[in-house]
């Protein structure tokens, strides 16, 4: 994987691909998919993420104040509703679903190496998190698989860099059709 700046981080999330979000508090481990989100600022890049507290992994970001978005390939839909369908109070996703972590740099939350990308950050509010279930996020570090990203995702030439995009109601669409409207 190669480290994404972070003044270009953003161009990582600008099309909302659907992340799994993963946090890691002393024995509690969770990862759920997360569709609702929106970048605030570009640099220093900062995230909401709209994630309802009742969720296992909330609380575990909410305990830590850390957390990582991993951006998975649309090959792991499987994974993507495995993890959105099961709660991590019942389950731990990581070994049922054979989840492969790695460490980030700059946090203790785990990153899901089999992803195309992740970001990962700090909660800045836990306030408004636990009130209105906006998790305010600053990124702190990004990582993408090499030949997927080039300071822009090379969906023209790379087939693997079309991400999913939830429609709702377990229905999803694919990137389509690239247009550069600077040539
Ligand atoms: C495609 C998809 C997208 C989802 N997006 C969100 C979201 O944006 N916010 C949220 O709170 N829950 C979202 N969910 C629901 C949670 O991911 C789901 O309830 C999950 O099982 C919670 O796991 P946990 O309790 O182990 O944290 C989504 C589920 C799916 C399948």
């Amino acid at each position: 994987m190669k480290e994404v700046p972070l003044e270009d981080a953003y161009r990582l999330i600008n099309h909302n691909p659907l992340l799994l979000c993963a946090s890691i508090h002393r024995d509690r481990i969770g990862v759920l998919p997360v569709a609702w989100y929106m970048p605030l600022s570009k640099y220093p890049l900062e995230v909401a993420l709209a994630i309802s507290t009742t969720h296992y992994t909330a609380r575990i970001i909410t305990d830590s104040r850390e957390l990582t978005m991993n951006i998975p390939y649309s090959a792991q839909l499987d994974l993507v509703m495995q993890c959105g369908t099961t709660h991590g109070d019942d389950v731990n996703k990581f070994k049922k679903f054979n989840i492969p972590i790695g460490n980030t740099k700059t946090s203790k939350a785990p990153y899901i190496t089999s992803c195309a990308a992740y970001l990962a950050g700090k909660l800045m509010d836990s306030r408004l998190a636990m009130e209105h279930e906006i998790f305010k996020i600053k990124i702190t570090e990004a990582y993408v698989e090499d030949d997927l990203f080039d300071g822009r995702w090379l969906i023209d030439t790379n087939p693997r860099a079309r991400f999913l995009h939830h429609l709702g109601d377990g229905k999803f669409a694919i990137d389509g059709e690239y247009i550069d409207t600077k040539k």
